[in-house]
């Protein structure tokens, strides 16, 4: 063990467990306006939790009222529109790149990207993982720990692996949204 990295444990061990805790809850909300700078676009009121991870940041845009929870991972290569009010729960994932199945080892061909949409006032559960190519459609709720593998309706409610239609949300608090429009009946 080098002499700088014995001097720096015995300074950790020193300082009060409070500090440390203080001190890593500050280097996160600097990580979190740090992440924030290197976005594409990001709207008003964007909240990024701490350890939220976004791989290539630079293909992800932002509405406005986003809210981005603890430990959800973004793997942004094929491009992230997220629109306004849309609410990402701890731990989901939203994926853009895949990789092609029938060869002998994946990492001798170039990955596959396929931009992920998501409309105004999508709400996406703990743990769920969105797919490359999905959209998910305005106001739509994915369960949490859903698998999204295929575009999802606007106003629908999908759970499940892979992900499927459980109902629609009511709009207005008043007729389901395929009674209000007929469009998913
Ligand atoms: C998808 C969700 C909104 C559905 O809520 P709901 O309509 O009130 O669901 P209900 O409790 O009435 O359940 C309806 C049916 O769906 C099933 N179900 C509910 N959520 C499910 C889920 N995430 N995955 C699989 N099945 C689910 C229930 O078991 C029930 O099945 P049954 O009819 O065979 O008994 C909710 O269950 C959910 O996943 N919320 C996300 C919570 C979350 O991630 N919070 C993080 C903080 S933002």
């Amino acid at each position: 063990m080098s002499f700088t990295l014995l001097v720096r444990k015995f300074l950790a061990a020193l300082m009060p467990d409070r500090l440390v805790y203080v001190l890593s809850e500050e280097a996160s909300h600097k990580r979190c306006r740090y992440q924030k700078r290197l976005l594409r676009s990001h709207g008003d009121d964007l909240y990024l939790a701490n350890n939220v991870s976004l791989i290539s940041p630079g293909e992800i845009t932002f509405g406005n009222h986003c809210a981005v929870n603890e430990f959800v991972h973004i793997l942004a290569g094929g491009g992230v529109t997220i629109g306004n009010g849309v609410w990402i729960a701890n731990h989901a994932s939203i994926i853009t790149i895949t990789h092609p199945k029938d060869v002998e080892f994946v990492g001798h061909h170039p990955a596959i990207t396929e931009p992920v949409v998501i409309e105004d006032n999508v709400w996406i559960g703990s743990h769920a993982i969105i797919l490359p190519g999905v959209k998910l459609g305005k106001s739509c709720v994915v369960g949490a720990g859903a698998v999204v593998t295929k575009n999802v309706p606007p106003y629908a409610i999908v759970t499940g692996i892979p992900a499927s239609v459980q109902s629609y949300k009511l709009r207005g608090g008043e007729l389901p949204y395929r009674q209000v429009d007929g469009q998913h009946g």
